[in-house]
């Protein structure tokens, strides 16, 4: 595996692989690599020719107070990681190669899209959407992929960065693979490492009221206030107050009024301790609406 950490470089490390015509696969990647990026990585080895992962901790998407500098940052460890699951190329800019001095462009996706759920202004905000979106359009620029992958887990962030990719034209496919839990349900998220022994065995409350709504709609529940509440239940179990517990249309974003059979997400986000978690499912719709790939052209 190859480490690059300029524009330059990385174009010429691709530039034998694009000439042949082999698939390239970009794996966006902040680093504090876990199962769920690892499961990126597998899929993005199994699917392309030469697979490039990015790492860096992007400032643009944290908001003043979150986490930035807490990030965990650990290269080497991180590089291991990648070698072993295959990655030929991994990418490794400095802030100042990313957004060297007078950068003052954004790519920012409009609508309602990115100002609901996490996009709210009360939680991280429209501008958290816009870091991320003029980052993985900068990406996708730098190392031009046939397909770029992302996990499921982010479902907003997932859905924003499919917009973009259709809205702009990007000659890509995006394919979104299935969160990765581990054993007791708790989705796999680089800031579980925030959770304290306690927080983390609370932790599980969150993936149990997605369950809990997915057997009530399973169980003939249409109405989505009911259904939430069996979600709600779970979370005051383990005394847990989410930031939002809610159901929305999987594409657009727009709230769901029913359990119809049409693929709803239903999305939670709560604080416990340090750690700020998220997590949805897709109900109705076909299974696979868990695992989606947007080619550019689609939806
Ligand atoms: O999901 C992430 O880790 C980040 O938001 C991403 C896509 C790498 C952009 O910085």
């Amino acid at each position: 595996m190859r480490i690059v950490r300029s524009k330059d470089e990385l174009r010429a490390a691709l530039a034998p692989a694009r000439r042949s015509g082999e698939r390239i696969g970009l794996v966006p990647t902040m680093g504090a690599l876990h199962g769920g990026h690892l499961s990126l990585l597998r899929a993005a080895r199994e699917r392309c020719d030469v697979v490039v992962m990015s790492l860096f901790v992007n400032p643009a998407q944290f908001r003043a107070g979150e986490d930035l500098a807490a990030y965990p940052r650990d290269e080497g460890r991180d590089a291991e990681l990648a070698e072993g699951s295959g990655v030929d190329l991994l990418y490794a800019p400095t802030v100042g190669e990313v957004y060297p001095p007078g950068f003052a462009t954004a790519v920012e996706v409009g609508g309602d899209l990115v100002g609901v759920l996490d996009g709210d202004p009360a939680r991280r905000g429209a501008e958290h959407f816009r870091g991320v979106t003029t980052i993985v359009a900068k990406l996708l620029n730098a190392v031009g992929p046939d397909v770029a992958f992302f996990g499921h887990k982010d479902a907003q962030q997932a859905a924003v960065v499919s917009r973009m990719v259709r809205d702009l034209d990007f000659p890509v496919e995006v394919a979104v693979m299935p969160t990765v839990r581990e054993p007791d349900g708790l989705a796999m998220s680089t800031r579980n490492a925030y959770l304290g022994d306690a927080d983390r065995r609370r932790a599980v409350a969150l993936s149990r009221a997605l369950a809990a709504i997915e057997r009530a709609v399973a169980a003939g529940t249409t109405s989505t206030p009911a259904a939430l509440a069996a979600g709600r239940s779970e979370l005051e179990a383990a005394g847990i107050e989410p930031e939002y517990l809610e159901a929305r249309d999987a594409e657009d974003l727009t709230p769901a009024d029913a359990f119809d059979g049409r693929p709803v997400l239903v999305a939670v986000a709560a604080r416990l301790g340090a750690a700020r978690l998220i997590d949805n499912v897709i109900i109705g719709g076909s299974k696979e609406e868990d695992a989606h790939e947007h080619p550019s052209t689609g939806a």
